[in-house]
């Protein structure tokens, strides 16, 4: 096949894009694909059309590629991509709206407010500890957990916790105690659940990407039920949302409050492919290298 691997872009996750886009296609010439490989910049419709592809792996995450404007493009092209299509992009890649799309349907995800970053000149928008996320970045970019101690004032004062004015719609969420765990979905099938614990404070973008900083423990030491309601819930949470290919749902889980302490943060319909990502980490323990995850998700984009 001739495969056109789309990276980078202009996202705050260009990097992450870049690093997962070049192993992607590393691994289909690997198996013998013909490979054109683009960084998206604004011609990224002629070069496409130049190509000629039979398909395109979006290796693209945030904002555009993770969010439905790739997806339209080349839905309008007329060419087959892998992942998900335009309207689950635009639903998943916001906080707020998949929360309205999941919740009526029983999947249990934290209680939030989405707030302009202005408003927190008056205050904090719910009782602390609480989080701070832009409602559409990847890769916890942006994302701040606001302790009871913290500060005086206002959040928004405190450089160190974001940079706000990048990000003028906030969602504001209840912090859930307890551990950070992960489902990767692979068409019909969660693959596993991974523990994350990073070395201090808690997985933000440094601790996702620098070798060492986090331990993924996988599959997680949690209880069976624990392990398999959170597989129940990634995958009805990709059914329900109409992903494509592979998704990974994070959620926390307050190991006090035991399946009920279990919540859905968001699905991810971009996950990274790098070396240190979690979707390659559960194939790989479901007897799949890196190459048979690739073409998996080829497979499903053509059939
Ligand atoms: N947003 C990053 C790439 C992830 O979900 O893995
Ligand atoms: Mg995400």
């Amino acid at each position: 096949l001739h495969v056109a691997v789309l990276m980078g872009g202009w996202s705050s996750e260009r990097e992450v894009s870049l690093t997962s886009g070049n192993g992607v296609a590393d691994a289909l010439e690997s198996l013998g694909h013909k490979v054109t490989r683009i960084d998206m910049g604004r011609d990224v419709a002629l070069r496409l059309a130049e190509a000629k592809p039979d398909v395109v792996f979006n290796a693209l995450h945030g904002t555009p590629g993770e969010d439905g404007t790739v997806q339209g493009m080349m839905d309008l092209m007329g060419l087959a991509y892998t992942h998900s299509g335009l309207t689950t992009s635009v639903i998943a890649i916001d906080k707020e709206l998949t929360k309205q799309q999941l919740v009526p349907h029983g999947i249990r995800m934290p209680e939030g407010k989405v707030v302009e970053s202005e408003s927190l000149y008056e205050g904090d928008p719910l009782p602390r500890p609480y989080v701070l996320k832009p409602v559409n970045e990847g890769s916890s970019v942006g994302v701040a957990i606001i302790k009871e101690r913290d500060n005086h004032g206002s959040p928004i004062h405190r450089e160190a916790h974001g940079p706000w004015q990048s990000f003028p719609t906030l969602l504001a969420e209840p912090f859930i105690r307890g551990r950070e765990l992960t489902v990767a979905v692979l068409g019909d099938r969660a693959l596993g659940v991974t523990e994350l614990v990073p070395s201090s404070g808690f997985y933000d973008y440094e601790a996702k990407y620098t070798d060492g900083l986090t331990t993924h423990i996988c599959p997680a030491d949690v209880p069976q039920d624990i392990a398999d309601a959170a597989m129940k819930m990634a995958l009805d949470a990709h059914r329900l949302l109409g992903c494509k290919g592979t998704s990974r749902s994070d959620f926390r889980w307050d190991d006090e409050q035991g399946e009920a302490g279990l919540y859905l943060l968001e699905v991810n319909t971009q996950p990274g492919m790098t070396p240190l990502s979690l979707v390659p980490e559960q194939a790989r323990h479901v007897g799949m290298t890196y190459a048979d995850l690739v073409q998996a998700i080829i497979d499903e984009a053509i059939e």
